[in-house]
């Protein structure tokens, strides 16, 4: 089965897509991104994450490549074409094509838009044994608020992790706190019941996914805070857990090598994922 992707106005065999090598995202990783999952056929918080990749061109000037109705619809046309059931629809707009240099160019280029899907695993309620972290000091830039695909430390970090048997990491920032994943954002549930995670600025990116879970957190009338915490505070913690578009609520179970909690996944954990599976099961059906 031909699996394709949409390249600048067309869609195209998956195997042969290909992009001009003066891309600036390419070059100088002028670009921005979005990651919605999929489950069901059925896109999980197509709104939010549009309204985010607004923001995050807007923040960098380039402007929409194609209009955000023609962009939806591109979306779904690509998921039918992909059979795509579960997985995830990946969006990519850069700068556009233009002669090298650093500034901006000075004569109209259009933005450059790729769109690609990839199957995965179906998530349900099961977070299945929980995940380990390693823990990795944050050197990123001062504007992780941006998803912009410039994702060398991410990639450094999550190098780290992998190397070390653990799965995701952990950005510390120099006063011991935790900001967030490398491509998930992080929380934890304290001895008194607490869920934390890290309020939004421009240190970390503003998840979809834990927006969401801040919403269902809230109708469950869980004692819900937004603050740093340290990694101190994270390995004392009674759960802790990661967040994203592609993992949903999945439990952290060992930090650094030393257990959370009693080092399996906690009914805090296990409950929201489950609400949050319930919600993903809520979206308008595409294919
Ligand atoms: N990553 N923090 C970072 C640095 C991320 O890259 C992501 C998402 C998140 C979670 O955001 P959301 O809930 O909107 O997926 C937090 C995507 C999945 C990726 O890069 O593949």
């Amino acid at each position: 089965m031909a699996r394709f992707a949409y390249v600048n106005g067309r869609y195209v065999d998956h195997r042969s897509a290909h992009v001009h090598i003066e891309d600036r995202g390419y070059q100088l990783a002028d670009g921005v991104y979005e990651v919605v999952g999929v489950r069901d056929g059925k896109l999980i918080d197509e709104t939010p994450h549009l309204d985010r990749l607004a923001r995050s061109l807007t923040e960098l000037r380039i402007g929409w490549p194609v209009s955000r109705t023609t962009l939806s619809f591109i979306i779904r046309e690509l998921m039918r074409r992909n059979h795509l059931r579960d997985g995830l629809v990946y969006m990519q707009v850069t700068r556009g094509v233009a002669r090298r240099d650093h500034a901006f160019p000075t004569t109209p280029v259009k933005p450059a838009l790729v769109v690609t899907t990839k199957n995965t695993k179906r998530l349900d309620g099961n977070p299945g044994p929980g995940v380990a972290i390693k823990t990795q000091p944050d050197i990123r830039w001062e504007r992780c608020d941006i998803k912009t695909v410039a994702l060398l430390p991410n990639v450094l970090a999550k190098q780290a992790a992998r190397e070390s048997g653990a799965y995701e990491a952990w950005f510390i920032d120099n006063e011991g706190r935790v900001t967030e994943g490398a491509s998930t954002n992080a929380w934890i549930v304290t001895a008194e019941g607490e869920l934390i995670t890290r309020h939004t600025d421009n240190g970390i990116l503003a998840g979809i996914t834990r927006q969401t879970l801040k919403t269902l957190a809230t109708q469950l009338q869980l004692k819900f805070v937004e603050r740093p915490f340290t990694l101190v505070e994270a390995k004392r913690a009674k759960e802790a857990f990661i967040t994203s578009a592609t993992s949903f609520v999945t439990p952290v179970v060992k930090i650094d090598g030393e257990p959370v909690g009693d080092g399996i996944p906690g009914p805090t954990g296990r409950r929201l994922r489950e609400e949050y599976v319930r919600f993903a099961a809520l979206g308008d059906p595409v294919t």
